[in-house]
Order: structure tokens, then sequence, then C-alpha cells
């Protein structure tokens, strides 16, 4: 009885992040829409993309790294207390709250009313994780736990220098983005990529397949110290001093060759312990874009090329969704995978796949939007149209996939009893 509601709490988180990603599968459809053809002219473009920025990062990745750190993170008493289900409600009241407010109003006091209430639930949550958090947990899972919590509050510092900034007058101003860099940079290079690395180390660790410690413990310190510094090399188009750039520089060389020391420890290692070639498929294509990123990620330290990259939203948004939909999504996905049943409905196989050419297809069409711009050759309709037509293959694949999944998770229970360590 008491296992079936622990379980249900991760169950419930999985379902609530599954939910949002259709929500803002949908939005980012409706965006592209939009783009070839006048649809919905009551919703504002620019108020449709904040709404599914907003639901992607609070909604979708959040409650998918919250059922990660609650599976593998917290104790059975934690995971049942009545205030993690009120803090839950409370999630999704911020969520739908956001969902509705930026849709239909932009940046304005109900949506700000409601990433606020987002912000002081999850100051709550690091308070709980932290208090709570196993002792038993291999080091280095804990670690990186740890320090994706550390991250996400940091990252609040994002919105709140947005916030005097706003009250200032200057929000738009180039000090906003600023801002909005430090939010974005910390989100994804911190608390999603370090609960993502906890979570890699603890399926190896679940799965009894042995991974260097020692390796573990370096990459953990690496990537660690890099993340701040290299937050710099975002805002290198903000004309910093020289020596605020060398620190920037410095901290993208630990941030990658962090990545490097992880992808080349773990990724092998995750494929041998996945039996499923649709499995290694996701697992592939996750690791591929985490790679891409990284390399990206040291190219556009160069102040010139970062200069460009401001200025090319197309590339921006590339950017974007490798890391977020290519990388971040697609293990997220993966780890929803990992907790349904081994026995997938037909629909499985054909969604992984469609889902995985349609990602692949969007992040390579933004990139070639933005060459196209650089080189001065005009973008002709084809490739909003092209991107229409692959954000709705992902349309088709994430949902089918979620849909496929969704029924047997109801194996957690089963499976999740008997596999968390120590327990
Ligand atoms: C089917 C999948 C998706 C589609 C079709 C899609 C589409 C879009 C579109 C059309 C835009 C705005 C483009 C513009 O301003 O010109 C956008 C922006 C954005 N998307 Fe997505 N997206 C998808 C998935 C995701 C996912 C999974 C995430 C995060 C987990 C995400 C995060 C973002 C962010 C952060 C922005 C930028 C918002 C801003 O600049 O304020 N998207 N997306």
């Amino acid at each position: 009885m008491l296992l079936d509601w622990v379980i249900n709490m991760v169950r419930k988180m999985i379902w609530s992040g599954s939910v949002y990603f259709f929500v803002i599968m949908i939005l980012g459809l409706i965006l592209r829409w939009k783009m070839v053809a006048s649809f919905l002219p009551q919703f504002q473009f620019v108020h449709l993309v904040h709404a599914h920025s907003h639901v992607a990062f609070l909604g979708w990745v959040f409650f998918i790294l919250l059922a990660i750190l609650l599976q593998f993170g917290l104790p059975e008493s934690a995971r049942e207390s009545r205030q993690l289900k009120v803090f839950f409600y409370l999630v999704h009241l911020s969520v739908i709250g956001m969902l509705i407010s930026f849709s239909l109003e932009g940046y304005a006091f109900f949506s700000i009313l409601f990433s606020t209430i987002h912000i002081f639930l999850s100051y709550w949550f690091a308070y709980y994780f932290l208090k709570h958090q196993r002792k038993d947990l291999p080091s280095i899972a804990r670690r990186f736990f740890k320090g994706s919590i550390l991250f996400n509050l940091l990252s609040s510092f994002g919105p709140w220098g947005l916030a005097v900034l706003g009250a200032k007058g200057l929000a738009t101003s180039p000090l906003g983005n600023v801002s909005i860099y430090l939010y974005l940079h910390l989100q994804y290079s911190g608390w999603f990529l370090f609960v993502i690395m906890g979570a890699a180390y603890m399926i190896l660790h679940q799965k009894g397949i042995i991974y260097s410690e020692s390796k573990a413990q370096i990459q953990f310190s690496i990537q660690f110290i890099g993340v701040i510094p290299s937050y710099i090399t975002s805002i290198l188009w903000y004309g910093l001093p020289t020596y605020l750039i060398w620190i920037g520089y410095i901290g993208a060389v630990f941030q990658f060759a962090g990545l490097i020391l992880f992808l080349s420890s773990v990724w092998k290692l995750c494929l041998k312990q996945e039996a499923n070639r649709l499995g290694k498929l996701l697992l592939n294509f996750s690791f591929l874009s985490l790679s891409a990123k990284a390399l990206l990620e040291l190219g556009g330290a160069s102040p010139r090329l970062a200069d460009m990259v401001f200025q090319n939203r197309q590339v921006i948004l590339g950017y974007l969704h490798l890391t977020l939909l290519g990388f971040t999504s697609s293990f997220l996905l993966y780890y929803l995978y990992q907790m349904s049943a081994k026995q997938r409905s037909s629909l499985f196989s054909g969604a992984v796949y469609l889902y995985v050419f349609g990602a692949t297809a969007m992040i390579i069409l933004l990139f070639l939007a933005g060459l196209l711009q650089w080189i001065g050759f005009g973008q002709g309709p084809w490739i909003w149209e092209a991107l229409f037509a692959s954000s709705f293959i992902i349309f088709l694949g994430a949902t089918f996939l979620l849909m496929s999944m969704q029924p047997s998770y109801s194996t957690l229970e089963r499976e999740s009893a008997v596999s968390y360590p120590g327990q």
C-alpha cells in the first residue's frame, strides 16, 4: 500500500511531464504554422513563444527531473509526504497559470506572478531534497544531484535580475539579455545536465555495470568548475573586459573537457546495459546531440563568432533545440522508456524513428536557415514549410511514443521495487 503511493508520486510526475510535453509540441506546431500561414490571429506569436518555452522548462523538463530525483534520490518516507503532494499540485497551478497567462498576455502581471510562484516552489524543493537526500546513493550520483539543485537555485538570479532591470525600465536593454542568458545557461548546462548525468550513473549502478569511480569523480569536478565561468562565453557580445573573457575561455575548456570525459566513460556503458535497439537509438541521438552541443560551445567561444550567432535568431534556436530537444528531451524520453514495461505496443518502434528523424531534420533546418541568412541567400518559403513538416513529424513521433509507454507505467511498482539500491 505504502509502496503503491510512493511509486504513484513518481508516476504522477511522469504523467504530468508527459502531458506538458504534448502541450509544448502543440504550441511549437502552432508557432510553425503561424510562420507559413495566417493562423489563430487572436494569439500573438511572441506570447505563444513565451508560453511554449516556459511550459517546456517548468512543466515538461521540471516534472521529469523531479521524477528522477524522487526515484533515485529520496527515501520512501520522503517520497510519501503530504508536503510533497501539496507541492506537486502547486507546481501544476503555476504551470497551468503560466500556460494561460503567457498565451493571452505575454509578460504581464499574472504570468510574472505564476513564474515567481514557480521559483519559490523550486526553492522549497531544493530545501526538501537536500534535507532528505538518501545517504546510501553512490557518491557520484549524490554529488551530481546536489550540484543540479545548486544550479537551479542560482539560475533564479536571472529572473530576479530581470525584475530589477524591469523596475528601472531596462528590461529590454542588453543587460536584460544578460539576465536571460544567465537563467538559460544555468538551467540547461547546470540543473538539467547535472540531473541527467546523475541519472546516467544511477542507471549504470542499478544495472550492475562497472564504471571508473575515480574518472567519474574527476569528471564531476571539471564539469562543476566549468559551469559558472563558461556562462561568460554566452554573453561575449556584451563587450566584456579582457580578463573576464579569459575566465570565460577557461570555463568553456573545462565544460568541454567535462562533457568529453562524461561521454567517453558513460556512452558505451549505457549502450551496453540497453538490450533494445530502439532504446539504443534514443540514447545515441541524445549523446550525439550533446557532443554537437559541446563542439558548438567551444567554437562559439570566439568573440567574432559569438557576435554573429547573437545576431542570428535561427542559429540560436538551432542551438537551443539541439540542447533541449536533441539532448535533454531525448534523454528524458529514454528515462521514461526505461520506466515503462518491456512489452510495448507496436506503435513504439515507428514512434522512435519518427521522433528521431523529425528532431534531426528540425535542428538541421534551423542551422540551415541561419546559414542562408549569413551568406546573404534569401530564405524561401520552403524552409518554413519544411520546418513545419519536421515539427509535425516530431509531434507524431513523440505523441505515439508517450502513448505507447503510458499504460505500461503500472509496472513501475514491480521494477522499481526490485531495483532501488539498498532498499
Ligand atoms: C515539436 C517540438 C518543438 C517545436 C515544433 C518547437 C518550436 C519552436 C518555435 C517555433 C519557437 C519560436 C521560434 C521563433 O521565435 O522564431 C521555439 C522557441 C523555443 N523553444 Fe521550441 N519547439 C519544440 C520543442 C521544444 C522543447 C522540447 C523545448 C525545451 C525543452 C523548447 C524550448 C524552446 C525555447 C527555450 C525557445 C526560445 C524561446 C525564446 O526565445 O523566448 N522547444 N520553439
